[in-house]
């Protein structure tokens, strides 16, 4: 079967098998963004599984755009902590790749000052007791750009296979592109070529650190649920252009790869559902006839069972990443492989200290998890 077969990236990496960890934040690190024990002990336990490779949880690449308590990629402090995560994904003999992000409009003012909060225009995200950044400076803009660059360069030193920007799930990368949260008239907006400056100058940058033999990803959402918002075809342009850079793989963030799903701003999962707009066709096939097998794509979302893994590549993907699943089943792969998939836990248990200690789950990310109700399910 296809999925449990090898892959070779454009740097020429080679993947075993085409399940990937989803990234995950623990919201548990430090609070000078190095991992903890048990942030570490969470990732060790899953990726212990056999999976292809491993995507890190976003780290941040500049402390002004920290969105939640996780780690940090901004400064050769953090060098030694992401020696150790790359260690653990490394284990089981995936590979390793740390994924990068900055929050702008929605980094955390709790964990940032108030003041500090910057993003390409000054309005606010949609999410709810969203405060109003103020808009970047141009200064501010390439210096933000030369952050990713140092995050890549110090994954390579650390001892990661590869990098994935994060551009998606409305952060900072996708603000920029976003034309609801990006104002600008300057080099970095207003048409949209312009909103595709800034991806396009973070995965060259990314690409630069790297070299051209490590794998470099990019996440993208694929339009935006929100009236206004960018298209599936400005984000298929924005792939077309990615791809000629040389990326090894684009990841089609979605909530449910059958529904073409894309996550909306508020994040609020049990209230009502504000997407308005299906596609004809998934994004996820619309992306793979865009790329055209110069970079592979990745689809997630829902993926459960090996039938769902299948189901994503035979509409286009050549990887799919798990996320929930994995969370709630630490032992999800090692029972799709061994076709047990009646066994898989289905939710998180009732009792909260069984979720932490029977699931290596870190208490900060069980409070997370359970925040947001309708996010993971629960027995
Ligand atoms: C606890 C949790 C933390 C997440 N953290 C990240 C993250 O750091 N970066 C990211 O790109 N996506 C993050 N996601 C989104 C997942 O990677 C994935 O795209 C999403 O959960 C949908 O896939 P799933 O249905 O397999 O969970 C997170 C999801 C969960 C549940």
């Amino acid at each position: 079967m296809v999925v449990w077969s090898p892959l070779r990236f454009n740097s020429g990496r080679e993947i075993a098998n085409r399940f990937v960890i989803a990234p995950l934040t623990t919201d548990s690190s430090h609070d000078d963004g190095t991992a903890t024990d048990n942030e570490l002990e969470f990732v060790r336990r899953r990726a212990a599984n056999g999976f292809g490779a491993t995507i890190s949880s976003a780290a941040y690449v500049e402390q002004d755009g920290r969105s939640w308590q996780g780690i940090g990629a901004a400064h050769d402090g953090h060098l030694s902590s992401l020696r150790r995560l790359a260690e653990v994904m490394h284990a089981a003999g995936g590979l390793a790749i740390l994924q990068i992000y900055d929050g702008g409009r929605i980094a955390k003012p709790e964990l940032i000052g108030e003041r500090s909060l910057r993003a390409p225009s000054a309005v606010a995200s949609l999410r709810p007791g969203a405060k109003t950044p103020r808009a970047m400076t141009s200064d501010e803009v390439r210096g933000l750009i030369e952050n990713f660059r140092e995050a890549a360069s110090l994954a390579r030193k650390a001892g990661f296979d590869g990098v994935e920007i994060h551009g998606a799930n409305h952060y900072a990368v996708h603000q920029f592109f976003s034309p609801r949260a990006n104002h600008r008239d300057d080099h970095w907006g207003g048409t949209l070529s312009k909103r595709m400056n800034f991806p396009l100058a973070v995965a060259q940058a990314v690409r630069d650190a790297l070299g051209p033999k490590l794998i470099a990803g990019f996440r993208v959402t694929p339009f935006e649920a929100e009236a206004d918002g960018y298209t599936l075809e400005d984000a298929k342009q924005l792939c077309h252009e990615l791809a000629k850079l040389d990326l090894d793989y684009i990841s089609v963030s979605l909530d449910d790869y059958r529904k073409s799903r894309p996550t909306g701003e508020t994040r609020v999962y049990n209230g009502p559902v504000e997407k308005t707009y299906t596609p004809a066709e998934s994004p996820i096939t619309e992306f793979a006839r865009v790329i055209a097998g110069r970079s592979a794509v990745m689809a997630s979302g829902g993926i459960k069972t090996c039938t769902d893994a299948e189901g994503a590549m035979k509409l286009g993907a050549d990887l799919v990443a798990v996320g929930r699943a994995v969370v709630v089943d630490p032992e999800w792969l090692s029972k799709v492989r061994s076709k047990s998939e009646a066994s898989i836990l289905a939710g998180l248990p009732k009792d909260e200290r069984e979720i932490a200690e029977g699931l290596s789950i870190p208490p900060r990310m069980v409070d997370y998890l359970l925040s947001r109700p309708g996010w993971i399910p629960r027995l």
